[in-house]
Parts: structure tokens; C-alpha cells; sequence
């Protein structure tokens, strides 16, 4: 994605979260994982990846949000989200760009900061329209491939923690660890229903409901790369965790996909 006769690109500023104050640093840094969440809506994912990534000092990426900045696009240009060919070159054309929040921009929430073709619209692609416009741009194999395409850049070098709906299974399927985070619906409409709630949006908690279902079905039925568990992915049911626990919970399963491979190199030498 990029602006006219410049290849695709999206640039991630990962040297903070490459920092990391973990003891464990030296070991972590004798291999690095590529490490994959997937799941639905209001899983946790973001919030659990970017506490994984910080600890371990990986680079955080959040698929999801290159959607969404992608839709709002869309919306903005009034392009039809069944207009697939607009929508591939549109894909091609556009330059988003994930940074790490800015401290007061992370204690309003935000996982990371978003800018699309130059501009910030961290806040913009977070209203229930731009996440529904985008499970509907998702569907469309075209943009799908440009966006994969930038997602295997960014994470080819490992140390990553990469999350959305298809990345164990189809960004990189050969993932070191793969987690399939999930809650009860009730439960992940309440999070997201909380989190409008205190940006003091006015939708009602069976809105936002209806609207993570709804967005859950499309994204699990659709027939390109749809939600679905990696037959190896480790299922981590969150409903009754919170954020560090479930974070503290994929780090022992991050040290204990390590010793086997460190195992596994051993036996091999
Ligand atoms: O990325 P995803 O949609 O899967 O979820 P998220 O944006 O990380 O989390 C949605 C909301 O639930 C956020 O406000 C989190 O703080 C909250 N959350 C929680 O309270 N407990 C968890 N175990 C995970 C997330
Ligand atoms: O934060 P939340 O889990 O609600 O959604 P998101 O991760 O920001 O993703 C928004 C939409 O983008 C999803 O509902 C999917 O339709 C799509 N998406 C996808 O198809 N593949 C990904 N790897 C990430 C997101």
C-alpha cells in the first residue's frame, strides 16, 4: 500500500517495544518467536498481544486495525463495500502506518496509533460503522492478499506478537505458538459496551451486542480465510481472567514452547 508507483509498505516503530526491562531478556533473546492470537471480538487480543509483546520485548502488530483504517477509507471515499476492484486498488494505494501509543494516548486506551496515508485516525477507525465496514471489506479475497502480503513483511523477521482472525492460519502458519484467545459473547459485548461507554458514546449494551455477533458470524462464515482455531493453536479461554493473567498465562506457554525447541535444537546438534 503506498501512494502512486511506490510498492506496497506500511512501516511499524517497534524500538520500544523491542525494550525490554524483563530479566529474562538474554534468554528470550537466543530465539525469537513468531507468536499468533486469534480470535473474536473483544477476546482480549490487543490488549493481551501488546502485554505479551512488551514483556517479552517482541514488536506488536494488530491486523485488525489495518482493516479498519483501510474501511474508513472506504466510508470517507463513499466506495461501495461490494465494489471489489475499487476496493483491491484502493488497498494498493493506501499507506497505513502502526505506531506505539503516546503515554496519554495509551491511558485512554489505545493499543497503538494508527495513521492512515499520514494522518492520525487512531480514534476514528474505533466506532462500531468503521468495524463493521471493515468485517465487510475482510470478506474480499483481493484486499485480503494485499494485506496479508504487508503483514508477512512486517513479521518476517520473528520476535513478533501478531493478532486478529487469521494469522495462525493463514499469515504464518507456521508459527511457533499459536493462541486462539476467546470469552462468552455476553462477556465480550460487555468489554467493548464498557469501553463506548467511557469514550461516553451513548450505545446501549444489546447494540453492541448484536453488533459483535453479528460481526462474529460474518467473520467466522465468510469463505476467505475465516475465524477459525489452527488445529495446533492452544484455546485460552479468558471469560473470567483478566488482562495480566491471561498475559502471564501465554508467557509460561511462550518459556515452554521454548524449552522444546531448545530441546529439539539440542537433540539435533
Ligand atoms: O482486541 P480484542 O477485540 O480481542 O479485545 P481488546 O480490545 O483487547 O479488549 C476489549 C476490552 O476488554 C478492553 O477494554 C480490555 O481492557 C478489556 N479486557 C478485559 O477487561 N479483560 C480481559 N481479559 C481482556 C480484555
Ligand atoms: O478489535 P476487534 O476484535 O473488535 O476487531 P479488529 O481486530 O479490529 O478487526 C476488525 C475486523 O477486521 C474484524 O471483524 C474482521 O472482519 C477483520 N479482520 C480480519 O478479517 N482479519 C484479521 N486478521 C484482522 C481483522
Amino acid at each position: 500500500m503506498s501512494g502512486a508507483g511506490i510498492p506496497a509498505r506500511a512501516v511499524f516503530f517497534d524500538s520500544f517495544m523491542r525494550n525490554s526491562h524483563s530479566q529474562d531478556w538474554l534468554c528470550y533473546q537466543m530465539q525469537k518467536l513468531t507468536i499468533t492470537i486469534d480470535g473474536p471480538a473483544g477476546s482480549g487480543k490487543s490488549s493481551v498481544a501488546r502485554r505479551v509483546a512488551a514483556t517479552l520485548g517482541y514488536l506488536y502488530l494488530d491486523s485488525g486495525a489495518m482493516y479498519r483504517a483501510l474501511a474508513l477509507k472506504a466510508l470517507r471515499r463513499s466506495v461501495s463495500l461490494l465494489d471489489e476492484p475499487t476496493l483491491e486498488v484502493l488497498a494498493k494505494e493506501t499507506h497505513i502506518e502502526l505506531r506505539p501509543p503516546k503515554p496519554e494516548q495509551e491511558a485512554a486506551g489505545a493499543k497503538n496509533c494508527v495513521f492512515l496515508d499520514g494522518a492520525d485516525v487512531t480514534e476514528e477507525i474505533r466506532t462500531s460503522e468503521v468495524a463493521q465496514a471493515a468485517s465487510r471489506l475482510a470478506t474480499i479475497a483481493r484486499v485480503r492478499q494485499v494485506l496479508v502480503a504487508e503483514q508477512q513483511r512486517a513479521g518476517s523477521g520473528g520476535g513478533i506478537v501478531m493478532e486478529g482472525r487469521d494469522i495462525g492460519t493463514v499469515v504464518f502458519p507456521n508459527a511457533e505458538l499459536k493462541i486462539f484467545l476467546d470469552a462468552s459473547p455476553e462477556v465480550r459485548a460487555e468489554r467493548r459496551w464498557q469501553e463506548h461507554q467511557e469514550k461516553g458514546e451513548r450505545l446501549t449494551l444489546a447494540e453492541v451486542f448484536d453488533e459483535v455477533i453479528e460481526r462474529d458470524k460474518r467473520d467466522r462464515e465468510r469463505k476467505v480465510s475465516p475465524l477459525v482455531r489452527a488445529a495446533d493453536a492452544v484455546l485460552v479461554d479468558n471469560t473470567a481472567m483478566g488482562i495480566e493473567e491471561t498475559a502471564r498465562l501465554i508467557i509460561m506457554l511462550v518459556q515452554e514452547r521454548e524449552r522444546e525447541l531448545a530441546q529439539a535444537a539440542r537433540r539435533e546438534a
